[in-house]
């Protein structure tokens, strides 16, 4: 009898270290220590031993239960606290697997774009120049030769202050002018990048704002083939060292003569393709002669001092050069458009 009492502690013990969880833990319960288990079962029919025998196997089968009783409460915390951290147990900390990586921004495709135009200028020995993105009226088109009722106001209408002529700038040519009265009479070579307005219709090919990078040099004896050499500098820098460049006439109030530049379609090389229209060129900026009356207002003899300036659109040149089919993607603030670049 008390051989057999043993066995049921040493079974009930081993049993007792293979529960993993709550569930099996009252199953081991119900098996070892409810009222059906053998060892209570055996408490219960002591009536049935013989006298003598009955306080030793008595008292045998109640220190069983105790030793049971105990290690029932032990592996129930034990168990509670794994299930807390489950599997402190078993997983060991492994120093050699890789962090976590960081979610790192980036630069704005504009920005990106801009910062390549700004380095290319920089070799070129031509400075950045900063100039405000709120006009007057004076500097945004009357100084550069475009007098109130002239028509040609019509191409650069924009958002108007509280302030009576106090306007968003509609292109960064301003800038020429205070780059000129801050310099005349030194020469200059500056960009001027920044931020313009337009009131527009806003649709794929125009947004109501963009930026723009200004370019002007100013000192003796510069003539349209400097200029013709450095924007075809500029054009190979840019996008390929073959890239060829034409010319066409244009017409601007503050430059005089007025060109557009174009540049040989860089995916189909001239053949004529979906994104230059069929026409082989694509149209890159703005440029001309400083015309005398702005050299004038910017404090510059005319007939001592030439210059060139010329103006282009960051945004459009990564269209170009990326095929984005939609200049609002750049301040939609998508990311999906934006982490592709
Ligand atoms: N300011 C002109 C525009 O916004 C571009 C330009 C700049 C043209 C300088 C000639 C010289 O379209």
């Amino acid at each position: 009898m008390l051989e057999s009492l043993d066995t049921i502690k040493t079974i009930a013990l081993s049993e007792l270290q293979k529960t993993s969880d709550m569930k099996t833990l009252r199953l081991w319960y119900s098996t070892h220590l409810s009222k059906s288990s053998q060892l209570i079962k055996s408490l219960r029919n002591l009536s049935n031993v013989a006298a003598k025998d009955r306080p030793t196997i008595g008292k045998h089968a109640n220190d069983i239960r105790k030793i049971l009783e105990q290690a029932y409460e032990d592996r129930t915390s034990y168990l509670n606290k794994s299930v807390e951290s489950p599997g402190h147990k078993h997983i060991a900390l492994d120093v050699t697997l890789p962090g976590r990586s960081l979610n790192r921004g980036r630069l704005h495709i504009a920005t990106q774009t801009l910062r390549r135009i700004y380095t290319i200028w920089a070799d070129m020995g031509f400075q950045i120049y900063r100039s405000r993105e709120i006009e007057t009226d004076e500097l945004n088109f009357e100084l550069l030769n475009i007098p109130l009722h002239h028509p040609a106001r019509d191409m650069w209408d924009t958002f108007h202050t509280n302030s009576p002529g106090v306007i968003l700038r509609t292109h960064t040519s301003p800038g020429q002018i205070h780059a000129m009265q801050a310099n005349a009479p030194d020469p200059i070579r500056v960009i001027l990048p920044g931020m313009c307005y337009r009131y527009e219709q806003i649709t794929a090919r125009s947004e109501i704002q963009f930026n723009q990078v200004e370019g002007l040099a100013i000192g003796t004896n510069i003539r349209f083939t400097d200029l013709k050499g450095t924007l075809s500098d500029f054009a190979r820098r840019m996008f390929g060292t073959s890239t060829r460049t034409r010319f066409r006439a244009s017409h601007f109030p503050f430059t005089e003569p007025s060109a557009e530049m174009d540049i040989e379609c860089f995916l189909c090389s001239g053949e004529g393709c979906r994104v230059c229209k069929k026409t082989g060129w694509l149209e890159i900026l703005g440029c001309g002669m400083v015309h005398p009356a702005v050299l004038t207002n910017g404090g510059y003899e005319p007939k001592k001092y030439t210059g060139f300036a010329f103006g282009m659109g960051p945004e459009r040149i990564a269209m170009l050069k990326y095929g984005i089919d939609d200049i609002r993607h750049f301040w939609g603030n998508d990311l999906r458009f934006l982490e592709q670049f």
